[in-house]
Order: structure tokens, then sequence, then C-alpha cells
């Protein structure tokens, strides 16, 4: 695969190279010939929204994101509108009904704020459904082509866990904003003075949070189904606190841009944050976003000038010797992530810094994760006693611990 080939029109378009995606993201090379279910990229999130108005909003104000396209009843859609925000290589849709009979306002009253599609960018989406078919999964829609001045997109999609699906996109002879149906659309947000350009570059995972006893079975989905591989953060054992515990594993795709953690509560003394996140999603969902940024500190600062909510990390964090013996050195002083609440974990591949955003809409599901890696190619697995710890201070608050 050629350096080129190896970049999509996303990220060429948001001018990252390969080198930055190595580092940001973990790409690696990979031979797609001998995939039953040839994966590129993520193509976009799909959100539902109680408000994708005000939604679009926050993404452009608090998270520096592009407003480039716009479907709604001005282009022919008399069902929702939506918004189209990127942000490098990272691509949302947030969808909102204005028709009350939509399915889209169902799945809000259902799960609240969530995202209701991974869609991912494929090269062949007849060859894929075909795996998908012949190894069992639940085909939601057959491949079909959309096309406007623009040219055509060809799509699928497949059923996840929950009411989540996967789109599978081949956008190669389209040249259009997002899709048939969409119009153009800029941002009438402007940036403060002085406000970096973008405040993250790609998207890293999303995890999904399925039930107890589910997680082998969506692995096995995610292998046999779509030919990921499990990453080596591989872990089964029990993630476990004093009170609560969860179990998670890692599927990828060949060249590792899209990698799922998947999670499943495990016993402990009290509810587990999963069981809460199941229990207010009403399901199996995406729980949290990871997005790759290149300087954590500045995307940080940013978010929390917009008043974005992290997560507090204890400061018995960084002042524990034995944490800060594994950390060793990293390319900024502890005070400085210290004085974010910015999280640091080490494996044999190198480090990475993350923090965590407290959930976004009204319930305590979906929220967002920012990471800056530096050669690992892990999900912080050193950090998740700490985090947990803070997780649980926050459910002890909503009186769901
Ligand atoms: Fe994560």
């Amino acid at each position: 695969m050629s350096l080129e080939q190896a970049l999509n029109d996303q990220e060429r378009l948001a001018q990252l190279d390969r080198a930055q995606l190595e580092q940001l993201v973990g790409l690696v090379e990979y031979d797609a010939s001998g995939d039953p279910f040839p994966v590129s990229g993520w193509d976009a999130l799909v959100w539902a929204v109680g408000n994708a108005t005000q939604t679009a909003h926050f993404y452009q104000s608090a998270l520096g994101m592009e407003l480039v396209a716009y479907s709604g009843p001005e282009t022919g859609n008399r069902d929702h509108l939506a918004y189209v925000l990127e942000s490098g290589a990272a691509r949302f849709v947030v969808t909102g009904a204005y028709d009350p009979s939509s399915p889209l306002a169902d799945h809000h009253r259902r799960h609240g704020d969530g995202i209701v599609d991974i869609a991912l960018s494929v090269p062949d989406v007849d060859r894929c459904i075909a795996h998908a078919a012949g190894q069992g999964a639940t085909v939601l829609e057959q491949p079909r082509d959309l096309s406007d001045e623009h040219g055509t997109v060809r799509l699928a999609a497949i059923a996840a866990y929950g009411d989540t699906r996967h789109t599978l996109v081949d956008r190669s002879r389209y040249t259009g904003p997002y899709l048939p149906g969409y119009v153009a659309r800029r941002s009438t947000h402007v940036k403060r003075d002085g406000a970096p350009r973008r405040l993250f570059q790609a998207v890293d995972h999303v995890v999904g949070n399925v039930e107890l006893g589910a997680m082998d079975r969506w692995v096995d989905f995610y292998n046999r189904v779509m030919g990921f591989t499990n990453m080596a953060e591989f872990v089964g054992e029990d993630i476990a606190t004093e009170y609560s515990a969860l179990m998670s594993k890692v599927v990828a795709n060949g060249n590792h841009r899209v990698k799922f953690p998947l999670n499943e509560p495990a016993t402990g003394k009290k509810k587990s944050q999963i069981d809460e996140y199941l229990e207010f999603y009403g399901g199996p969902g995406a729980q949290h976003v990871a997005l790759a940024t290149n300087d954590i500190l500045t995307t940080v600062d940013a978010l929390r000038g917009e008043g974005v909510e992290f997560l507090a990390t204890p400061a018995s964090y960084y002042e524990d010797a034995e944490l800060r013996a594994r950390i060793g050195e990293v390319r900024a002083p502890i005070e400085e992530l210290q004085a974010r609440g910015v999280l640091v974990d080490r494996d044999e591949d190198g480090y990475l810094l993350q923090i965590f955003t407290k959930p976004i809409g009204d319930r305590p599901t979906v929220f967002f994760e920012l990471i800056e890696r530096h050669g690992s190619l892990g999900f912080g697995i050193g950090n998740f006693k700490a985090l947990f710890e803070a997780i649980e201070r926050e459910q002890e608050k909503r009186g769901n611990f």
C-alpha cells in the first residue's frame, strides 16, 4: 500500500500525513487482500440528539469543529435536521427529529442523546455485506446507490450492539460535502482570537457498553463478521475498584484506525458505571468517543475555557510514588498535567496522555476522552482504577452508586 493510498480524503484535506497518523491514532500497515471485510477507517459518527441546532452550536463553540453540511426542510428533508461537523479527519453528524413521528424521535426518547450510527468507510460495500450476511449478521440496509450532481455514494448497513448500527460507506465516486440530500453550509460561529485552528485531529476509538455476559459475543461478532482482530490490550480480567468492576476487551480493524473497546459490567459491591450507563441509555450503546489530539494541554485549556467539565483526578494520583516511577519522563512536567487533571499511562511501546469529560448530555451516558499518544497503542489500562474511582464519586453525587 503506497503512502498516498494509506491516507483517506478526509485526512488529506485535513493536511495530516502518515507519520502524524501513526502517532495520533496508532495507524499500522496491513495487507487488505486477505481481509474478508476490509475497513479503511471511520466515515462518520452519527448522533441522535434532542436539539440538533443547539448541539451543532456546542460542537462548534466548545469543541472547535467546523460546520460543513446541512440537511433539513429547506433541502427536502421532511423528517429531521442534520448538521455535519468536522475537525481534521473526524466527522460528526448531529441529527434531531422535527417530525414527531420520526423514528429518530423514538430513538431519542428511549436513549437520550447518543450515537445511532458508527459509520465506517469501506472500499467495497457489496463484498462486506456478502461476508456479513454469510456470517449471520443482521443486514439493516442492502447495498444501494445514492446520487446527486456530485456523484454517487454506495452504502449499506448492519446492526451492532443495542440500537447502534454500522453504515458502510464507499464515497470514492463522490465529491459532495457529505451525502446526497445535504448541502454545503459554513459555520456562522466565529472562533476567538488566538484560538487553535482545531482542537482534535481524528477519532481514535469508540467504546461500546454491552450487557453482562455479552462482551465475548460482541468480540466474536467483530472478529467473525467484520474481520477485526484483538488488540494487545485484550484483558479479560475484571478491572475493579473496591466497589465496582467491569470487563473490557479491544478489537480493531486491519490498519487500527478503527478501535472498539467493548465493556461489560462485572459483579461488585455497588452498581458499576457500566450498569448505570445501561440503565439510563436503555440498553447497550456507545459509551465514549476518544478524540486524538497532538496537544492535549492546549485542547483541555480551550475546552475548559468554553465550560466543558472534566472528571477530577485526585492529587494522590500524581503524588503516588509507584505511579510516578512507572510514568517516567513525559513531554510535559507532571505539574502541568496535574493542573489539568491529565492522566498518563505507559507500556512497552511508549506512553499516552488522556482525560475524560463528564457526560455531555442530560443522561449519565455518553462522554468524550481526549488522547495524545506517544507510541503507546493502549487505552490507559493503568489509569482504569484511578479513573473509575473518580467516576464513582460522580455516581455517588447522582445517587446511582
Ligand atoms: Fe477510551
